[in-house]
């Protein structure tokens, strides 16, 4: 019995490239990944003819939705200059796809966005609707990023701003869990996701998709079709502030986020021992080099208050980002303590500043969101006054 996958790979066959060649015959297409009858792949074709291949695009979205046994469909079309390296590698190959760079606007040009280089003078287009954008990033896993993001948005709404979460973290997203959110994304005109709200926040994830015991054997590019998706398919309306929380590490999320839209800042996240702060410092210098300014570090898990006692302990050190952050030049946003409220709430999928707003672990992010902002130089809305005419 033929698998999904070659029911999709002959349904690409009968779609023709802008030549007239079968689609899985142009050497255009990524590996295709077929998880639970969901698809995703991308096409990458020359920048010159971005234009061409939208129709093709749309054509072989359709051809796949018409599958039995396929659910939804994520394509991604993703432009390279002129002068590449040859063919992407057919689907069906096991030669590894070439690394595309993504068409300014994102997947498809949209908003008159015309082809061309990845990132030109102006940098890449922003999001429509969307004034800042910022990277909650660390260079070590585990250190907190994910709770730091999600907390750190709840702060910047309870400043009275317009907060979106975006999770990048493609292989293992942890929104679904922090916010407990467990029903998918609806789709507006077919092809675009709505976000789902949660906290007065607009949340997407990789995680509303797939299943979590899905085993996420992505590769580089694919990688980067589901962030420039995620990025530029969803609706994500007026935000004041985007908080992205990254992936751990400098790799491919890393770059996809920095040439893809114009990031404010990032933020980063370290707990106070010395080799966290080693990688630290390496996602610092890899910001850097990409021009994203960095807002400031965060020390989590910085010192434990027992629950019990109240005694402080210095569990991993104390003070150790804020001497890095000198060192380096860098704001010091604050210092989350090592709390098992915090870690219990998380697991739980009601984040401390949502759940326990009075509470002193709210105020710190509060607070940091404060510095945040104050960085952005995005005003706080002033609540609405209701005027009662005599
Ligand atoms: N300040 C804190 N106090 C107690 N537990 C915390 C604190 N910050 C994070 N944790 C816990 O540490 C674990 C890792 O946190 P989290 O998932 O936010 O890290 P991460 O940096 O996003 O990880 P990854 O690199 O895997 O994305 C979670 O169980 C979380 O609840
Ligand atoms: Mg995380």
């Amino acid at each position: 019995m033929a698998s999904v996958k070659d029911d999709v790979l002959a349904a690409l066959a009968k779609v023709a490239s802008p030549e007239g060649k079968r689609l899985t015959d142009s050497g255009t297409l990524s590996d295709i990944v077929v998880t639970d009858g969901k698809v995703f792949f991308s096409i990458t074709v020359d920048a010159a003819q971005v234009k061409q291949w939208e129709g093709v695009h749309e054509r072989a979205e359709a051809a796949i939705r018409a599958v039995p046994g396929v659910h939804s469909v994520m394509v991604a079309l993703t432009a390279e200059r002129v002068g590449g390296a040859g063919g992407a590698g057919g689907a069906a190959s096991a030669a590894p796809p070439r690394r595309p760079q993504m068409a300014p606007g994102g997947a498809r040009p949209r908003d008159g966005a015309a082809p061309g280089p990845a990132q030109g003078p102006a940098g890449p287009a922003g999001i429509p609707g969307v004034a800042a954008i910022i990277a909650v990033a660390s260079g070590k896993g585990g250190v907190g990023k994910s709770t730091v993001a999600v907390n750190l948005a709840l702060g910047l709404r309870d400043l009275g701003l317009k907060v979106g979460i975006l999770d990048a973290d493609i292989y293992g997203p942890s929104m679904p869990k922090l916010l407990a959110i467990r029903e998918r994304p609806q789709t507006v005109g077919g092809t675009r996701l709505k976000p789902i709200m949660r906290h007065g926040m607009a949340v997407m994830s990789i995680g509303f998709l797939v299943e979590e015991e899905t085993p996420m054997i992505w590769r580089g590019p694919m990688v980067m079709s589901a962030l420039t998706q995620m990025l530029r398919e969803v609706e994500w309306g007026t935000l004041d502030v985007m908080v992205v929380d990254m992936p751990p590490g400098t790799g491919d999320a890393q770059l996809t986020m920095a040439q893809q839209v114009p990031l404010k800042g990032a933020v980063i996240v370290s707990t106070p021992q010395d080799l966290a702060l080693i990688d630290a410092r390496r996602g610092i210098a890899m910001f850097r080099r990409v021009n994203v300014p960095v807002i400031g570090i965060v020390e989590n898990m910085s010192t434990f208050i027992c629950p019990h006692c109240g005694t402080r302990s210095d569990i991993f050190g104390h003070g150790g980002a804020r001497r890095e952050a000198e060192r380096l030049g860098v704001p010091f946003l604050g210092e989350v303590p090592l709390a098992i409220d915090i870690r219990e709430k998380s697991d739980a999928g009601a984040p401390v500043v949502a759940t326990e707003p009075d509470g002193p672990h709210a105020k710190i992010f509060r607070d940091i969101a404060a510095r945040v902002r104050d960085s952005l130089q995005v005003e706080s809305r002033p609540a609405p006054k209701i005027v009662i005419e005599a």
